[in-house]
Formats: C-alpha cells, sequence, structure tokens
C-alpha cells in the first residue's frame, strides 16, 4: 500500500519534472527562433553564421545550434553586451529567465549540465 503510493508520487514527480524541462527547451527554441535565427540559422544565408564559420575555420561548426561548447555564461555575455554587428538584447526583449531557457537549450545537455555544477 505504501509502496504503491509512493510509487505513484515518484511517477508524478518524475514527470512534472521532465515536463518542466521539456517546456524550457521549447521556451529556449522559441527565444532562438525569434531572436538568433535571423543571424545564426544553419545554412550561407546567415551572417552570424558565415561570421563564425570564417573565425573558427571549421574548429567548430558556424551554426550556434550544433556547437556543444557554449557554456552559459559565454552566451549570456553576448547576448547581453553584443560583439561587432550583433546587437546586445535588453531585459524588455529577452527576460532573465527566457536568457536561462536560450543559455539551457543551447547548452543541449540540461542533465548533464545538472549533474556536475
Ligand atoms: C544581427 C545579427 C545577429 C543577431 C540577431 C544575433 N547575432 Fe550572435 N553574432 C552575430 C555575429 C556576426 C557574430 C560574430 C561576431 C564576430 O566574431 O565578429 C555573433 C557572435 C555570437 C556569439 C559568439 C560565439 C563565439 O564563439 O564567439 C554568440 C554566443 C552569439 N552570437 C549568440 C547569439 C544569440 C544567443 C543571439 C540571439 C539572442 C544572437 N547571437 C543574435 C550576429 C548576430
Amino acid at each position: 500500500m505504501k509502496f504503491t503510493s509512493a510509487l505513484i508520487l515518484a511517477g508524478f514527480y518524475l514527470s512534472n519534472s521532465l515536463g518542466a524541462w521539456a517546456g524550457e527547451d521549447a521556451q529556449g527554441k522559441q527565444v532562438f527562433e525569434k531572436w538568433c535565427m535571423p543571424c545564426h540559422g544553419k545554412g550561407t544565408e546567415y551572417p552570424g553564421t558565415l561570421a563564425l564559420d570564417a573565425r573558427y575555420k571549421g574548429a567548430v561548426p558556424g551554426a550556434l545550434e550544433d556547437r556543444t561548447d557554449l557554456a552559459p555564461a559565454l552566451v549570456q555575455y553576448f547576448v547581453r553586451n553584443g560583439i561587432s554587428v550583433m546587437p546586445f538584447f535588453r531585459k524588455t526583449e529577452i527576460s532573465d529567465s527566457e536568457l536561462d531557457a536560450l543559455t539551457r537549450y543551447l547548452q543541449k545537455q540540461p542533465a548533464q549540465a545538472a549533474a556536475q555544477p
């Protein structure tokens, strides 16, 4: 009896937290598509992707969504400060919580990131 309710509780907790991750990832993707995609989409018509391709010469992918080395602090820095033709974004455009979701989306590995602080 106790065991069953513990199982139910655990299932509830798990699906809740998984749902939260999925939701945040979806929000991060949305923020990316709205503000970053016009310059950082995948392909050869995006100025940000082209600039990063030219800078890294194949060492890392030009498209941000293909990168696996984007630390949240780095993304936050560029989003709030901008670089060359990339504008900085105000909190009225991208709020702190949207920026959090965006960095998680670009980091790709929320579970791993949580496991190793
Ligand atoms: C107007 C075009 C434009 C927009 C919009 C834009 N960027 Fe950029 N971004 C660039 C360009 C161009 C560079 C490369 C600048 C350079 O190094 O000369 C860049 C560089 C970066 C870098 C640095 C990557 C590295 O390895 O040095 C990050 C991170 C980044 N952008 C994230 C974002 C995010 C996240 C958004 C959306 C919130 C965004 N950018 C929106 C044009 C843009």
